[in-house]
């Protein structure tokens, strides 16, 4: 009987735990992809995006660049933020805007992030 308790137990534990984490995950990595993106966009070290962009949080900004606000509207397909970020060449290929894939600027992890956040404004 308290084998059979306990067995019952655990097995309520583990789909509780198995919830949790199914549910809590990709809330959690998204949001964290986020606030970290921000931080690598901020950072005069990483992206350093604030010398040229207007951001919305960000102070002292530069204005060689856009404004960066409706990045949804501006890029429904979030793919071409990306390859934007990457390597701004692709489109205007004098762009002053640093090939932050191509240079190893960012890595492409950190280049998703900042995707990920950019596309918040
Ligand atoms: C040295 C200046 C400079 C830096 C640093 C810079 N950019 Fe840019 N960016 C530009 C310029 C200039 C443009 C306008 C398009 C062009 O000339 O290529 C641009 C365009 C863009 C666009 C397209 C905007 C639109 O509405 O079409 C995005 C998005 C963007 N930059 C994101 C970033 C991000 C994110 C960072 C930091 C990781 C960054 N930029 C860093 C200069 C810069």
């Amino acid at each position: 009987m308290r084998l059979s308790a306990r067995i019952v137990n655990t097995a309520a534990s583990v789909a509780v735990l198995i919830g949790c984490l199914s549910l809590a995950a990709p809330a959690v990595s998204v949001a964290g992809a986020v606030e970290d993106g921000k931080k690598i966009a901020f950072s005069k070290k990483k992206g350093n995006c604030l010398a040229c962009h207007a951001i919305k949080g960000g102070k002292l900004p530069g204005n060689i660049g856009p404004p960066l606000v409706a990045m949804k509207a501006r890029f429904p397909v979030k793919n071409d933020l990306k390859k934007q970020i990457t390597d701004a060449r692709v489109k205007n290929k004098h762009s002053i805007m640093p090939p932050f894939g191509p240079h190893q600027i960012l890595k492409s992890g950190e280049i998703d992030k900042v995707v990920e956040f950019i596309y918040t404004l």
